[in-house]
């Protein structure tokens, strides 16, 4: 066997070894002017994974802007979840903003209700896209 199968080998094992399942549910209700926001696409997204794929789930708010995900990753260390907003909450036509909003580490394994998002508030870090 090469040097450097070897060593790829070993950190597989490794990673068995200390990476475990983790997971974390998120909900909240998203309201702009007041008013909840139906239809806002909500991205719960893992950052730092091995895998280039750090989408853990998706879905749209309701009518009633409520939305609930639940997502789980393998991961060494403790994952570090975060869920994106995509919606046009105060913007011009044809524009949406994106928003995130970090997962606090102690709500791992838990649920995180975030009651109500407030979507009029701008958040560091956010992005507008125009057509
Ligand atoms: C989520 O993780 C917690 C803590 O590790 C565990 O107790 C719980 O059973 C997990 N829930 C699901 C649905 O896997």
């Amino acid at each position: 066997m090469s040097r450097l199968a070897f060593v790829l080998l070993l950190s597989l094992v490794a990673f068995e070894v200390s990476a475990k399942l983790q997971n974390v549910t998120v909900k909240g209700i998203a309201v702009c002017n007041k008013r909840r926001v139906a239809n806002a696409h909500v991205i719960l997204i893992d950052k730092d994974t091995l895998d280039p794929n750090d989408e853990l789930a998706q879905i749209h708010t309701n009518k009633e802007g409520e939305f609930e995900l639940f997502g789980e990753e393998d991961e060494i260390g403790k994952i570090e979840p975060y869920i994106r907003i995509h919606h046009n909450c105060n913007t011009q036509p044809g524009c949406e903003r994106v928003s995130e909003y970090q997962i606090p580490q102690e709500k791992i394994g838990e649920l995180y209700d975030m009651t109500y998002v407030t979507l009029d508030i701008i958040v560091h870090g956010e992005k507008t896209k125009c057509n």
